[in-house]
């Protein structure tokens, strides 16, 4: 059987923000400390402490955002605590990572040069579990005040004449869990009250965010919809006049977006990375697919309030979560990446550019030896793993038009078990190319696929990168780091403005479309 995809290129209005393309860095394990940290005395290349291959491969794939500092780590995170000469910096135990300790070298000067270095926005986690409203309000200021204050007079001192610029922040992290055990609605009036005071100082404009649910927590999504948007929703019904309309809608709670964290695991029996059959990797095929679902039943939620999709829903933590590979501490979350994760990845990334019109912003977890990792260190060894170059493969959809498709496919049938066998996403950029990546599921049959492509002229050219190998658990290895990297893939035949292919089993493919 053939699959078909109709795009109808006249159709696009929505724009696949940049931000879904975001990333994430937590004190936990080997992501920051001995993996992209490693100290400006150190004989691995660095620039004032940060590894310049590091930054080298992140700056390939235009990394749009950069969430830190956690994670559970956000709400126990003192931020005074990672100022100033770094000799003089306290210790603190990283309770929620091993109980190692922490020696705050990596502080906020840290962050925001990597973030410079990477020509990235930060995304900043503030701390609402243990910390206080006057530490967050004093932290923003700190960052981004262009004036005398207490705190721009204390990050002067500490080197740093000109503020930063932050663009995102977000008001902690799994509140529900980690950051407090806090019930919804206890969490909504903190989310209102401390937001009050994450300022806008000096022409800096934040984007705020809400801790969101897990997974399927849709109760925690009406709850925080209901009580901070209000004030919105009386200012819509409100007959006042203009003036005092304004100075209203100045001071209503500011959300910018609700967070979502959802991991493609089995919590009840967390499975090895790199060792695993068919019927696992069905599963997590399943699992991947599931995105779906909780964002249209989130948005759904959150439509009741704001029925314009003024709110967005970022995604800030998602990805596969295995058991830790063998000899690694349990708490550091170390594991390895292979041709399942990239079809993880590809099926995940194609669901938000299609909802891109709700999902504005998403942070896989985490970027660097921890979870479904895009780069793995050992010592001043680097490499890239295959998740790595499915966000290679995707990087042109950043800001550019989504194109919805009208997909007909067959089923892969596992057990009792059956989900499509092709999973996609189009979208067209200024210069007027189309992308359109693809995944094939199936782990043992290639799939012919015919692609229509209305409303535009003659085809020039097609060009395609694959991404497969012959083994579901393939993986780049300190010993063979090229195992499985993207290739040419010309297989393609083109007449007129159709397009078919034959996807082979297990890949991702990016296809790239110009026109006469
Ligand atoms: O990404 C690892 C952890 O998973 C984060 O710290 C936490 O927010 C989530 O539970």
């Amino acid at each position: 059987m053939t699959s078909f995809i109709d795009l109808d290129l006249g159709k696009g209005k929505d724009v696949i923000s940049k931000h879904i393309y975001g990333h994430f860095v937590e004190h936990l394990g080997r992501c920051i400390y001995n993996g992209l940290w490693v100290g400006d005395d150190s004989p691995i290349p660095n620039t004032r402490g940060i590894r310049n291959d590091i930054v080298e491969a992140l700056k390939a794939i235009k990394i749009p955002n950069l969430r830190w500092p956690g994670g559970c780590f956000a709400d126990n995170y003192h931020w005074k605590d990672g100022i100033g000469p770094r000799e003089d910096r306290p210790c603190m135990v990283n309770t929620d990572w091993g109980h190692v300790v922490e020696n705050n070298h990596f502080g906020t000067h840290e962050f925001m040069d990597l973030c410079e270095q990477l020509k990235t926005e930060p995304y900043i986690c503030g701390n609402v579990g243990s910390g206080t409203v006057q530490e967050m309000q004093q932290w923003v200021e700190y960052m981004t005040f262009d004036g005398q204050s207490p705190m721009a007079n204390l990050r002067k001192k500490n080197g740093k004449d000109e503020p930063w610029k932050v663009k995102f922040f977000g008001v902690g992290n799994e509140n529900w869990g980690c950051g407090g055990h806090m019930k919804a609605e206890t969490y909504a009036e903190k989310y209102r009250q401390y937001q009050t005071y994450v300022n806008n100082y000096s022409g800096n404009n934040i984007l705020k965010i809400a801790c969101g649910p897990s997974e399927a927590d849709y109760h925690w999504t009406e709850v925080i919809m209901r009580e901070c948007m209000k004030e919105t929703q009386q200012l819509k019904n409100s007959t006042h006049d203009k003036p005092i309309h304004s100075v209203w809608e100045y001071y209503r709670p500011q959300m910018w977006g609700l967070s979502l964290h959802y991991y493609v695991r089995n919590r009840l029996n967390y499975t090895s990375a790199t060792k695993f059959d068919e019927s696992l990797w069905f599963e997590y095929m399943q699992r991947t697919l599931y995105m779906d679902e909780l964002i249209t039943n989130h948005s759904n939620v959150m439509d009741q309030y704001d029925p314009d999709k003024k709110v967005a829903i970022i995604v800030d933590e998602w990805g596969s979560w295995y058991e830790p590979e063998p000899g690694t501490h349990p708490r550091f979350l170390f594991q390895q990446n292979t041709l399942r994760d990239a079809l993880i990845a590809g099926v995940t990334l194609n669901i938000f550019n299609n909802h891109c019109d709700r999902v504005k912003m998403a942070n896989i977890a985490q970027l660097i030896n921890v979870l479904q990792a895009l780069i793995l260190t050992d010592g001043s060894d680097m490499l890239l793993t295959p998740t790595y170059y499915v966000f290679d493969m995707y990087k042109d959809h950043q800001d550019s038009t989504l194109i919805p498709l009208d997909l007909e496919t067959r089923d892969y049938l596992f057990g009792d078990g059956s989900i499509p066998v092709v999973n996609a996403s189009a979208s067209r950029n200024q210069e007027g190319k189309v992308h359109i990546t693809l995944c094939n599921l199936d782990p043992n049959r290639s799939e012919e696929i015919t692609f229509n492509l209305k409303g535009e002229n003659a085809i020039s050219s097609v060009n395609a990168r694959i991404l497969t190998d012959p083994a579901m658990n393939a993986c780049n290895t300190f010993e063979q780091p090229d195992q499985i990297k993207p290739c040419n893939f010309n297989d393609i035949k083109v007449q007129g403005n159709w397009i078919s292919i034959i996807l082979p089993a297990k890949s991702v493919l990016a296809i790239e479309i110009a026109f006469k």
